[in-house]
């Protein structure tokens, strides 16, 4: 059985995977896409976007993979070359990104009505890196419907995908309930790779219903992992019965202050001054769904834009900014 983060792009970076990471329970994690275009970027483009890569591709023992998204199997050949020189934990490929603004350069999920470009760009790809380096990809199950969804995962493991991630929907779903876990089975039945799967597990129970339903054991943690920082932990501990829900989350929110006093340490080391707010706000209100001491937190800082005004509130509630352990 295996837990991995997922990739997701304007929400977890590596500030975000440290502090997910520093809480634990998983076995490895996907960066944020790094969009091929045009150009083959230099090695200091990867290593500013997945810091990791200077640390061995790891973070607090858990493994970094990079992602790569592009439409052109030459120019994604000759990033993944680069990205190999820096040894990340594997290189995994996005065919998966739902965003117009993607999909109009031919990026992202909209190449899952060209198995043939998949097949391309996964034997370009794999043919620079060396045999040890490990090629994923991640996949939707079609652009509007699910017709091609076991030619596109042949075809990327043709090309030498060594395990795909598949996230349960097509392009046109978007991120819409319910995820289509049984998909995932079926895809496992024609590859022989192992088979990841993706898509609305935000509770113990939905990870035992989609490893039921996919009939695989490994699964990818996505918006659930943010929202609910102990979520892969909880999975691996699920024969343990929490007798009082309310004491294990004010148990939780308790080992929560310090990674959030890491997390805004990172922060306000890596982003503008202006910025670092937002970042602040973003994960504490995704945090409030589960906890009631983060919704206290964010409706006092909601307003709020100096860091000092916002250190203030969080010393107010035990979350003291400099005493954060980062990497
Ligand atoms: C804000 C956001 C950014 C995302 N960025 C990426 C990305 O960079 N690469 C990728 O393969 N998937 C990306 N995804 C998709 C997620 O990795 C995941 O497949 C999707 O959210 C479904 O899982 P969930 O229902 O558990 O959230 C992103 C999703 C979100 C919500």
């Amino acid at each position: 059985m295996r837990l991995m983060l997922a990739p997701m792009e304007g929400l977890v970076d590596d500030a975000l995977r440290a502090a997910l990471a520093r809480i634990g329970g998983y076995d490895c994690a996907v960066s944020e896409f790094v969009r091929v275009s045009a150009s083959c970027l230099p090695a200091h483009v990867f290593r500013r976007m997945v810091p990791e890569l200077d640390h061995g591709s790891c973070i607090h023992g858990m493994p970094v993979r990079v992602q790569l998204l592009g439409a052109d199997p030459g120019l994604l050949a000759d990033n993944a070359a680069v990205l190999a020189s820096l040894k990340p934990a594997a290189v995994d490929l996005n065919f998966g990104c739902p965003a117009p603004t993607v999909n109009r350069h031919g990026g992202g999920a909209v190449l899952l009505d060209e198995p043939e470009r998949l097949y391309a760009i996964a034997c370009a790809v794999r043919a620079v890196l060396p045999a040890a380096l490990m090629l994923t990809a991640k996949m939707r199950l079609g652009v509007a419907d699910t017709a091609r969804a076991l030619d596109c995962a042949q075809a990327l493991v043709e090309g030498g995908v060594a395990e795909l991630v598949v996230h349960a929907r097509t392009r046109d779903e978007a991120y819409r309930p319910p995820a289509h876990w049984e998909w995932v089975g079926r895809i496992g039945e024609v590859v022989r790779v192992p088979v990841v799967a993706n898509g609305e597990v935000w509770t113990v129970a939905d990870w035992a219903r989609c490893c039921g339903v996919a009939g695989v054991s490994d699964v990818m943690l996505a918006r659930g992992a943010v929202v609910d920082p102990f979520l892969a932990r909880r999975i691996r501990a699920r024969g343990e019965p929490h007798a009082d829900d309310e004491a294990l989350r004010a148990a939780e929110w308790r080992e929560l202050c310090p990674v959030l006093a890491g997390f805004r340490d990172q922060v306000m080391r890596k982003v503008k001054p202006g910025h670092a707010a937002g970042r602040i706000k973003q994960w504490l209100n995704l945090l409030r769904r589960r906890y009631a001491q983060a919704e206290l937190v964010y409706q006092r800082i909601r307003p709020l834009t100096a860091m000092a005004a916002i250190d203030e509130v969080f010393a107010a509630a035990g979350v003291v900014a400099g005493t954060g352990r980062v990497m």
